[in-house]
């Protein structure tokens, strides 16, 4: 019998757990052993009787039977945090090295309490609360005296359920946690396909589709960043699900560095997904009296297809993730020294390029790398944070003060986690490096890693950083991270924390990306890390945008935009005009296709210098003016994939009004007589009608969902001008249209 109430939360005194909002439901049970045993994820079901978490089978051939339980064997029992050594055989959630050096638990229920919104989560980034509840829910290894506290919280308006774990040891014995991770879910018996995302520098966010495999697959970083090689963001969805149709179940996690996302169907044909920090290379030793927290894990259900899940996503992460002060604030065009000018930059420099980019209609400059003591090339000088004196002899914020004088904003690059042994730091701190005794460095971009484990080292940076941001000059930080790390030691940690370093780094980046952004609410930070290295969500709690790839040429920079919009918004993209032949692969592309790319983030600009600038200088002066006519529907739209082949990208945002829709489509190679497309647009007003701005044309809102618009097409035999209102591509490769509607 439910004790019903108007909570999101409801306790059935059989001890079912239902937590629904009015979309979707989370539901698990305590079994008469105490075992808590998982009995749905799906579309809403308001009362929890009658589930159940599978038939108690007779004995079969070597089947186990936990605790001499007859017919309860936890192999074949969906469960909701899983350990290891009593029947179950797959990967638990949690493995613990116990004080007699073996690795057997049982946790089972001990109590429960529900809570109004979202406990923070100590010293790690978390999902905000607005209009959540919190169901706590306490389990025990009596034997340990271990106490694991699981939070679950369901959200009114998002349909997105938050785990984690909180960890106490309530003995007299220290433990060593093996494995913690944030959750598992046992999905029941069932034909699933996972889609996942994968890269590398310059090209992030490739996808892959498969069919969920027997045994295990795992996706997980264990370069002490989330990387680049595999996105925390794993989507399990049912065969065949599209982009509107479909059961999806998707994770992230609210975290940066080592992780794991795995999927191991058994042979009984179940499917748990597992997500936290990457028990590989991992050990957390728990003493007497301690606790430890894991990372947040998100999970969404949808039941309509890919499309739904994105917007499900999207809006949490505006909503619940990142920054609230930004979120609806236009973002400013700018122009970034980086492809302008690499280590080149000076103070004189600087003043011309805001002198052009006033020019042009941009609003902010951005000086990028190359300013700071010594800078001349990536060999020297991470981690001296001083204006160089040659290059800026009144000092950076002098620079800043005359570009602001322009009325322009100024941005500053900084990657303040690095150090390079060509500098002053390393010389006076050679034991404030990443390292581990009598192994030579293994150096990338002839960089190092700071030990973010130490207190000191992060209040060194702090300091460094506030001295510039004081000045109240800087409007932007760019937060760059350019190497992953090797040789995982701290000589601040005895010999049994080292394996603790990983993730001790995280707390410490997180503690000093929390007082810089907390001290500095109105300073619009980017995460960036070679591009797309680090981009997750537990950076875009502190930082509102992200350079999500280095890689600037349209045709590459398509794949990483619609793989990267799976789960990000457009309001934590940023993205760049940049010169061509491209700096990364060497393509010729128009600035028409470069803009209509580049279109479709919150953040856009330009990395141009002066020679190219006036190249293109009147189609580049209409982009400026587009994007900025535009800033405000990027980061309030809601954006849709319409379209993705390997030749033909169709995209659309829908403002928030819903009075005017942007339709990108991009087609890569020309081919003759291709047939005639269509694409449906999605979310617009049935009843009303919308004008093709290019040609003043008419479509009923109905007919542009229903029926779809006629794509533009490639017509290279047969083109001749003016024949209908935008309906031809340029001829040849590499073009694009942009479409862009208003409502009657
Ligand atoms: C890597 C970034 O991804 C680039 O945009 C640029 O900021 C360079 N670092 C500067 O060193």
């Amino acid at each position: 019998m439910s004790v019903e109430s108007q909570s999101m939360i409801n306790v059935s005194e059989d001890l079912k757990f239902n937590l629904s909002n009015s979309r979707i439901s989370y539901i698990f049970q305590v079994s008469a052993e105490g075992v808590l045993e998982h009995l749905f994820f799906g579309q809403r079901i308001s009362a929890s009787h009658g589930l159940s978490a599978g038939p108690r089978r007779e004995f079969r051939g070597c089947t186990l039977e936990f605790q001499s339980i007859e017919n309860y064997n936890l192999d074949d029992t969906p469960q909701e945090y899983p350990w290891y050594g009593t029947s179950d055989s797959r990967q638990p959630a949690v493995h613990i090295r116990n004080g007699e050096g073996n690795s057997t638990s049982t946790f089972l229920f001990k109590s429960h309490r529900v809570v109004q919104n979202k406990p923070e989560l100590n010293s790690l980034p978390s999902a905000r609360g607005l209009d959540s509840e919190t169901l706590q829910i306490q389990l025990l290894d009596s034997v340990t005296d271990i106490l694991l506290t699981l939070n679950y919280t369901v959200y009114e308006h998002h349909d997105v359920i938050a785990r984690s774990t909180h960890f106490s040891n309530n003995s007299d014995h220290a433990v060593t946690i093996l494995n913690a991770h944030s959750s598992c879910l046992d999905l029941p018996q069932g034909d699933y396909e996972l889609l996942h995302f994968n890269g590398s520098w310059a090209r992030e966010f490739e996808s892959e589709r498969m069919v969920v495999p027997k045994g295990r697959f795992t996706i997980e970083s264990t370069r002490g960043a989330s990387s680049n090689a595999h996105n925390p963001f794993l989507v399990l969805m049912s065969k065949g699900a599209g982009e509107q149709n479909g059961d999806v179940y998707a994770t992230t996690l609210m975290y940066s560095g080592n992780f794991s996302l795995s999927t191991e169907k058994n042979e009984f044909e179940s499917v748990r997904i597992l997500a936290g920090i990457n028990p590989f290379n991992f050990q957390w030793v728990l003493e007497p009296g301690a606790s430890f927290s894991t990372p947040e894990s998100l999970q969404v259900f949808s039941n309509q297809g890919l499309d739904g899940m994105s917007q499900v996503w999207h809006r949490f992460v505006k909503e619940q993730v990142s920054p609230l002060q930004f979120n609806d604030v236009a973002r400013p065009t700018y122009l970034n020294s980086w492809e302008a000018a690499y280590f080149d930059v000076s103070h004189g420099k600087i003043l011309e390029l805001a002198d052009k980019a006033k020019q042009f209609g941009v609003e902010m400059l951005v000086l990028d790398d190359g300013w700071f003591v010594g800078r001349s090339d990536d060999t020297t000088s991470l981690g001296d944070w001083f204006s160089d004196a040659e290059k800026f002899p009144e000092g950076v914020e002098e620079t800043a003060k005359q570009v602001k004088a322009k009325g322009l904003k100024f941005g500053l690059w900084f990657e303040p986690e690095m150090v390079n042994r060509k500098s002053k730091l390393f010389v006076k701190h050679p034991e404030w490096l990443i390292q581990v005794p009598d192994r030579r460095f293994s150096t990338g971009r002839y960089q190092n890693i700071l030990d973010l484990t130490r207190q000191e080292v992060i209040d060194y940076l702090f300091d460094r950083l506030d001295s510039f941001l004081k000045s109240g000059m800087i409007d932007y930080v760019k937060w760059d991270m350019n190497r992953v790390m090797t040789e995982v030691g701290s000589l601040a940690l005895p010999s049994n924390r080292q394996l603790e370093v990983p993730h001790r780094y995280m707390l410490g980046l997180y503690q000093l990306l929390d007082r810089v952004t907390t001290k500095y609410p109105n300073v619009l930070f980017e995460n960036c890390a070679s591009g797309g290295n680090r981009f997750d969500l537990g950076m875009l709690r502190y930082m509102s945008q992200g350079w999500v790839s280095d890689m600037c040429d349209p045709v590459g920079r398509l794949a990483i935009i619609n793989g990267a919009s799976h789960l990000f918004p457009l309001s934590t993209l940023a993205s760049y005009i940049g010169p061509v032949p491209n700096h990364q692969n060497g393509r010729f592309t128009s600035v028409k296709m470069r803009q209509d790319v580049g279109f479709f983030a919150s953040a856009r600009g330009l990395s141009l210098n002066e020679e190219d600038l006036e190249t293109s200088r009147e189609e580049i002066e209409a982009a400026i003016e587009l994007y900025k006519k535009t800033a405000q529907d990027m980061v309030g739209g809601s954006f849709h994939r319409l379209k993705y082949t390997n030749n033909e990208v169709c995209w659309q945002l829908i403002s928030s009004d819903k009075r005017r829709v942007y339709v990108g489509y991009y087609h890569i190679l020309s081919a003759p007589n291709l047939p005639y497309r269509r694409a449906r647009l999605i979310g617009l007003d049935v009843s009303v009608g919308y004008h093709l701005v290019s040609s003043g044309e008419v479509f009923g809102g109905d007919a542009l969902m229903h029926l779809g618009i006629d794509l533009p097409y490639v017509d290279a035999m047969q083109h001749q001008e003016g024949r209908d209102y935008n309906n031809h591509l340029d001829k040849g490769d590499f073009a694009s249209n942009l479409m862009v509607f208003e409502r009657v």
